[in-house]
């Protein structure tokens, strides 16, 4: 199956599987940031914080797949929910990406990936279904201990773009030139483009921290520190492992 690449964009997102990571893993560092090699419950890995954005993202992605060969990319952690139903709790899996802060126009259509003549990446099916079944197991166990409500588990679309949307105006435009949009974050869809020019399959998964509105900066940190890491491991896991 080769190497899997796991990344996210904040420590705190990726900071249980790094702790969980077997005995004997390595660090390497390459342009500014380190990338731990190993493996984590019995599959082979690469774990790295991309830092947050988009350029980020795809420096992260074109140093797993070129200097670690990975066979598979995994983006990880939280996302501003977008769509009607989704809502602070749920866990959003990727069918296909885009970059909403992508406009070229006149020269491209709006959200146009100039010269790729494309909008959208599709995500990896098998590794996405992998992500929805775990994410589905652990939804229907309650999810997060002490949680007031279950979360709900979708597959659909990401926007990514370089703006925390903390803005209520700004959503509700979103909303309106995106309405299948589910969530929102700023490093999925940029992933995902290099991923398609390697021809490496990818997939997304993001818990929903916030709401994308005048409160997302105080939810999004409250989530980020006190519940980030429980999905993850409580995700990821289970999958790994089988
Ligand atoms: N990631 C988590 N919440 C977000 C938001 N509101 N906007 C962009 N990215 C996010």
């Amino acid at each position: 199956m080769g190497r899997l690449a796991i990344l996210g964009a904040l420590h705190e997102e990726i900071a249980d599987l790094l702790a969980a990571m077997d005995p004997g893993a390595e660090t390497r560092r390459i342009a500014m940031r380190d990338f731990q090699v190993g493996t984590l419950w019995g599959t082979p890995c690469v774990i790295a914080l991309s830092r947050i954005g988009k350029v980020a993202a795809a420096a992260t992605a074109s140093i797993v797949i070129q200097e670690f060969g990975v066979s598979r990319v995994l983006f990880t952690g939280l996302a501003g929910g977008l769509h009607p139903q989704v809502r602070v709790g749920d866990v959003v899996v990727a069918d296909a990406l885009m970059q909403h802060d992508m406009d070229a126009r006149p020269l491209f259509g709006r959200h146009e990936i100039p010269l790729l003549g494309r909008e959208r990446f599709d995500a990896d099916a098998a590794l996405s279904a992998l992500l929805l079944d775990s994410a589905r197991d652990f939804a229907a166990k309650g999810g997060l201990p002490g949680a007031a409500a279950q979360p709900r588990v979708h597959h659909g679309l990401i926007a990514t773009g370089d703006i925390f949307v903390n803005d209520n105006d700004l959503a509700h435009d979103l909303r309106q030139r995106l309405p299948d949009a589910l969530c929102l974050e700023m490093e999925g869809a940029a992933m995902a483009q290099v991923c398609h020019e390697f021809g490496v399959p990818f997939a997304v998964m993001r818990v929903i921290s916030d709401s994308a509105d005048h409160a997302a900066k105080t939810d999004f940190t409250d989530f980020l520190v006190n519940l980030a890491r429980l999905y993850t491991a409580g995700i990821l896991k289970p999958l790994l492992q089988s």
